[in-house]
């Protein structure tokens, strides 16, 4: 399909344990459009931190491609998958990873400059801004609170304005005020941007709040048609 902007064929990975093989994601199929908001649920263990790992070409299959803006990256060499990164991807972790000796301005400029744009540090503030920490801009991740970090990971994570944003668990050590916060700032970020948003979230509220829902189970990936199915998972 055209206007697909991520497509995965027969997606598998196994690893090798003491146990043997361990077959993590046993054939995913899934097809993304531009400018979707995709939420991955599931139970812990299920293989959804796997998966994005894949789609965010930080991981490489044990068989199968996905095809990402229009490029296989079965047939790319590391250096080519980190130029993809680079240019298209941008992933928000559970743990925020953030610079911890750099202030939130800095953290958020990072990309910027190592991207060689010129007003990095307009960039920075102004996303800073719409995430409504502009009286922050000179602390270091430790002088900020957990939900104010979170909001310095997702300002950073649009400043190269990806084409694709991977979140593994955005809101997920995060009260339910704070969560909804962050939630809103990722839509209205998706909105204004037109970025393609696959999250993955054991919070009910936020995979509603996507367009689809995916639900994985063992490896396998099905779509959710039935809104009970979300709370099950
Ligand atoms: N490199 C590896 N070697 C062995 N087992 C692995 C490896 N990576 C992941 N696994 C196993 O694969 C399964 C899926 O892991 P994954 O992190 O994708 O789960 P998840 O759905 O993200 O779970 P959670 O909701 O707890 O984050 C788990 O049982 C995990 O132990
Ligand atoms: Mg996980």
């Amino acid at each position: 399909m055209e206007n697909n902007i991520i497509s995965s064929i027969n997606l598998e990975k196994t690893v090798q344990t003491q146990e043997g093989d361990l077959t993590i994601l046993g054939g995913i199929n899934l097809e993304v459009k531009s400018g979707e908001t995709v939420a991955i649920i599931g139970p812990s263990g299920s293989g959804k931190s796997t998966l994005l790992g894949l789609l965010a070409a930080m991981d490489t299959p044990t068989s199968g491609d996905i095809i990402l803006d229009g490029v296989s990256l079965a047939g790319l060499d590391e250096e080519a998958k980190a130029r993809v990164r680079k240019n298209k991807l941008s992933f928000i972790f559970q743990s925020f990873l953030l610079v911890d000796t750099l202030s939130a301005l800095e953290n958020v400029m990072l990309p910027a400059e190592l991207a060689g744009v010129k007003d990095a540090r307009a960039q920075a503030q102004s996303l800073l801004d719409k995430v409504g920490l502009s009286h922050r801009v000179n602390h270091l991740p430790k002088q900020l609170s957990g939900g104010e970090q979170q909001r310095v990971a997702i300002a950073r994570a649009f400043i190269c304005q990806p084409k694709v944003l991977f979140a593994d668990e955005p809101t997920g050590n995060l009260d339910a005020n704070n969560g909804d916060k962050i939630a809103d700032m990722l839509f209205a970020m998706n909105q204004d941007s037109h970025t393609t948003l696959v999250l993955v979230t054991h919070d009910e509220k936020l995979a509603r709040r996507c367009q689809r829902q995916l639900l994985m189970q063992e490896g396998r990936l099905t779509e959710v048609t039935e809104p009970a199915q979300i709370v099950e998972a």
